[in-house]
């Protein structure tokens, strides 16, 4: 699809009157890009973007994102309505093929999901390396890591079957790795995915059953589990999905790519975020400090920042909040926990934030970390476990946006430039000269 417009925009190098024409290109929605490609080839110059606050690194017909007006579409759908009328395997169908399923394709992909859940027994063996305390992201890492090693037989990134077969693998084993993290933590024996189950159901079931005694998932935590899934899947070009993008961009095998996305998802401003919200609110304590920590929150001079709140596209609500807060309340309910302390501590949070001046001058409004915290504590996943889940959920955009990159003809191995201000080249000094 041709993106190209007529326009363009002339940059100009006042230093030597070097000028040269920018052409932009227009997506379906959204502001133009102005396309740099050859300007260091015609200018001599490299655009300088720490963070990549204006930088598009790819085309992308997956996720749209309008951060002033709060607007989340997957392949053109709001969220809202896949929130709504979709389950997980549904909205991962649509991010992986860009077409919602109808009901046999549903039927088969579902099917293709179910029957790869269990991994290799040999992995079986690989956790017993770990400490039991270790933080689950760092298992999961490995874990994911080291499935290149056990499904080599799938890794020709070039091979559009073995793409298709690793993506349902990893989306199908992540939750069987990761309720075998927490398992291991626990010194409970690993359960086995059942077949019969929902996605979210079955990954409840590993999480909370014991081969004594079945857990009986909870429909409605399983339907909140599906959402909190959902409302995860995807979120166009952030610092794990970019990651994943970057590591692939070299040829690596996509389980390498997956375990880099984790890796950078970890990270407290990222996925790392409903961990630290939790730990946070442990840290506030009682209602009576909270005037402390937003007082903290607002010195430029302290660190402390209000975890959940902001972010880098949203400048109005996080579209995914407000259904995860109509999400909190149902599993609240269900569980009958609205006195719980912790989790009145965030709500009067959330209030006296949204109604101060700093946050709103600056637009920090809650995010999606804030409420999927609370609900996984709720539902009685440690706090540890949370940004798992993300990964869980996530594994769904990072294998679509993956894909998408090796299939683009665009594409070449990612490699930034820089500004450097190091030392210019002076002369080596040897050994007993140094000072
Ligand atoms: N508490 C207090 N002040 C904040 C916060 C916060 N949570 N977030 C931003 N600010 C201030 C920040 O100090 C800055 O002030 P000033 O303009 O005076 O320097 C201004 O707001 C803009 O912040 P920024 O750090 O320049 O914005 P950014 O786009 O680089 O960072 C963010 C976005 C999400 C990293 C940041 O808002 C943050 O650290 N939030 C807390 C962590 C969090 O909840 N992360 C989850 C993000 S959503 C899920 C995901 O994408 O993984």
């Amino acid at each position: 699809m041709s993106t190209s417009t007529k326009e363009t925009v002339t940059v100009t190098n006042n230093s030597n009157g070097k000028q040269v024409e920018i052409p932009l290109h227009a997506g379906t929605i959204g502001p133009k890009v102005m396309d740099i490609r050859s300007l260091y080839g015609q200018m001599d110059l490299f655009t300088y973007d720490p963070g990549f606050t204006s930088t598009g690194s790819c085309k992308s017909t997956i996720t749209y994102i309008d951060g002033d007006e709060g607007v989340l579409l997957h392949r053109g759908y709001p969220i809202e309505e896949l929130a709504e009328n979709c389950n997980f395997l549904e909205v991962a169908y649509l991010l992986l093929n860009g077409e919602l399923p109808n009901l046999d394709q549903k039927a088969d992909f579902e099917k293709s999901i179910t029957r790869h859940s269990m991994v290799h027994e040999q992995i079986n063996f690989f956790y017993r390396g770990f400490r039991r305390d270790s933080h689950p992201m760092a298992v999961l890492c490995a874990v994911v890591g080291s499935m290149a090693a056990f499904y080599h037989d799938s890794i020709d990134i070039n091979n559009p079957r073995d793409r298709m077969v690793t993506q349902h693998r990893l989306i199908a084993k992540m939750p069987t790795i990761i309720a075998w993290a927490y398992k291991y933590s626990l010194g409970q024996p690993f359960m086995y995915p059942k077949n019969s189950l929902s996605y979210a159901e079955n990954f409840l079931h590993m999480m909370f059953s014991i081969p004594c005694e079945e857990t009986k998932v909870s429909p409605v935590l399983a339907k909140a589990m599906d959402r909190i899934l959902i409302l995860h899947a995807d979120h166009e070009q952030n610092a794990s999905t970019s990651t994943v993008r970057l590591a692939g961009s070299s040829g690596a095998n996509p389980f390498a790519c997956i375990a880099a996305g984790i890796a950078s998802l970890w990270g407290p401003a990222h996925g790392g975020a409903n961990e630290a919200v939790l730990n946070m609110l442990h840290q506030i304590g009682s209602v009576d400090k909270i005037g402390e920590y937003i007082k903290r929150a607002k010195d430029k001079d302290d660190n402390f920042r209000l975890m959940g709140f902001g972010h880098r596209v949203y400048k109005n609500y996080d579209p995914r909040a407000k259904i995860m807060q109509k999400t909190c309340k149902e599993v609240l309910d269900e569980l009958d926990m609205h006195d719980e302390p912790l989790l009145k501590l965030a709500m009067e949070l959330e209030r006296i934030a949204l109604s101060d001046e700093y946050f709103i001058s600056k637009k920090l409004y809650p995010n999606v970390d804030f409420y999927s915290g609370i609900i996984f504590r709720a539902m009685g996943i440690p706090t540890s476990m949370f940004t798992s889940l993300f990964a869980l959920a996530r594994t769904v955009g990072w294998s679509a946006q993956w894909s998408e990159m090796i299939e683009d003809p665009d594409q070449k191995i990612g490699r930034p430039r820089q500004l450097y201000v190091g030392a210019p080249k002076r002369q080596f000094v040897p050994l007993g000269q140094r000072k």
